[in-house]
């Protein structure tokens, strides 16, 4: 847990036209993958624009553990000395994955076929999330794990030695599980299918193809994706570029659409379609947003979002667009705070294993400030108060960047400021999230205890 001495309480008070061109920080889903593939690579791999935020640099440290060299050049700009597929080293100590959900669980599968033993952990809230999503299919590979009781962190692997290559219909719509699998299956002779049903994000295939990996998708009759890769695949790096991460800039969208006034041009934005489900469903709630100068950076379509403030109505979000939006439901219920009528959020059970339950947590945030919100097993209906909402209330983030982010945020437009109990945890995936919301006008600022 967080030490009450180590908390950073923020508050967010009601701020002017929010105005400005910032560029979100580099993606962070794009940034683990860089350094897992370029660490599996033979040969050098160079990334720019990666994400220099705590989760992605404990992969980081656990790719150096593993036996790859890693350099920074200078900000964004990293260099990558991989080791080859079935190339990593048994590490000489615990892999420490802070926060990051993404970093420890693709990391399990890219060892899972290797025989070396290694041990996983991270902070509080990861070592309350679920693992045996990802255990019980790599033990189909032949991996032996060892977990706490509920299938909870520490971890430690045992890389299976003589693996077999698998099909499995994945059982959660996860994008970190499939990768894991993937991972795994490149140290495997023969093809090895994961299928899926809903699309979860593609950063990985997309990364394995450049790379030169032999990866192929079919659908299915019954509408499911199955993906096929060859294993004992010979990685050859690629220039990375990491384009700007939509899972953030969705929080300075949002504060433009519900700060009187604002006009906003977010640049350089990933408009990969796994991702803009909250562009589409703004857009369905009046909100006006145009994506401009499209153009293709790394494999990748990105654009310039302009987001200026509108007058939002509430909607029934299609519970199967979810895998599209999945880390936007929070700031898509501050925004739906400020919509006239009702908006009904459902197919969401995953919300409840994020870094925090964030059903629960988003819930209870909407209402310290004023908000009508229903919970449900699987959503939660929001009463938007199109009139203003009132705000004033104290919002407790358990150790979530994403609750802290999207409470913030909701604080520039409330009639009261709204305090966050800790924005420690921003660090994890958005580090200059305070300066850039600053430089458009917004006033966030260091509480007191
Ligand atoms: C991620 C996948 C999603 C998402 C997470 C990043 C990834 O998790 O919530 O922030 O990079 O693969 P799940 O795969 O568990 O849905």
């Amino acid at each position: 847990m967080t030490s009450p001495a180590n908390l950073k309480p923020l508050t967010a008070r009601k701020s002017g036209p929010l105005t400005g061109h910032p560029t979100a920080p580099g993606d962070k889903s794009v940034s683990h993958r860089a350094l897992i593939l370029g660490a599996l690579a033979v040969g050098e791999t160079s990334v720019t624009g990666l994400l220099e935020a705590e989760d992605v640099l404990r992969t980081a440290e656990a790719m150096v553990k593993l036996g790859a060299q890693i350099v920074r050049e200078r900000e964004g700009h990293w260099l990558i000395h991989g080791v080859g597929v079935g190339g990593f080293s048994e590490p000489a100590d615990v892999l420490d994955f802070g926060n990051s959900g993404t970093g420890v669980r693709l990391t399990m599968g890219a060892v899972a076929t290797t025989p070396v033993v290694t041990i996983f952990t991270g902070d509080a809230s990861l070592r309350r999330r679920p693992m045996r999503r990802v255990l019980e299919p790599l033990a189909l590979f032949g991996v032996n794990a060892t977990a706490r009781e509920g299938g909870l962190l520490p971890v430690t692997l045992k890389g299976a030695r003589s693996p077999a290559p698998v099909e499995h219909r994945l059982a959660v719509a996860s994008a970190q599980v499939k990768s894991a699998l993937l991972l795994a299956a490149l140290n495997v002779p023969g093809t090895s299918t994961i299928i899926e049903r809903a699309a979860t994000r593609d950063h990985t295939e997309r990364m394995l193809k450049a790379f030169g990996a032999k990866i192929e998708v079919e659908t299915l009759p019954d509408g499911a994706s199955a993906i096929s890769l060859t294993g004992e695949a010979e990685l050859h790096p690629m220039p990375i570029a990491v384009p700007s991460d939509p899972s953030s800039a969705a929080f300075p969208l949002v504060a433009a659409l519900i700060v009187p006034g604002s006009d906003v041009v977010i640049k350089g934005v990933m408009l990969n379609p796994r991702r803009i489900g909250l562009i589409e469903t703004l857009k369905e709630m009046g909100a006006d947003i145009q994506i401009r100068n499209i153009r293709d950076e790394g494999g990748e379509s990105v654009g310039d979002l302009r987001v200026r403030h509108s007058a939002l109505r509430g909607v029934e979000v299609p519970p199967e667009r979810a895998p599209t939006m999945i880390d936007e439901y929070p700031v898509l219920g501050v925004a739906a705070a400020f919509a006239e009528g009702k908006t009904t959020m459902r197919g969401l059970e995953e919300l409840r294993v994020k870094e925090s339950d964030r059903l629960a947590a988003v819930a209870a945030g909407l209402q310290a400030n004023g908000v009508k919100v229903e919970e449900l097993a699987d959503g939660m209906i929001v009463e938007g108060r199109a009139g203003g909402v009132a705000g004033g209330g104290e919002v407790l983030t358990h150790m979530d960047h994403r609750i802290a982010m999207s409470f913030l945020v909701m604080g520039l437009a409330t009639r009261a400021a709204i305090r966050v109990d800790d924005g420690s945890m921003i660090a994890t995936s958005f580090p200059n999230f305070e300066t850039l919301m600053q430089s458009l006008g917004a006033q966030i600022t260091r509480a007191n205890r």
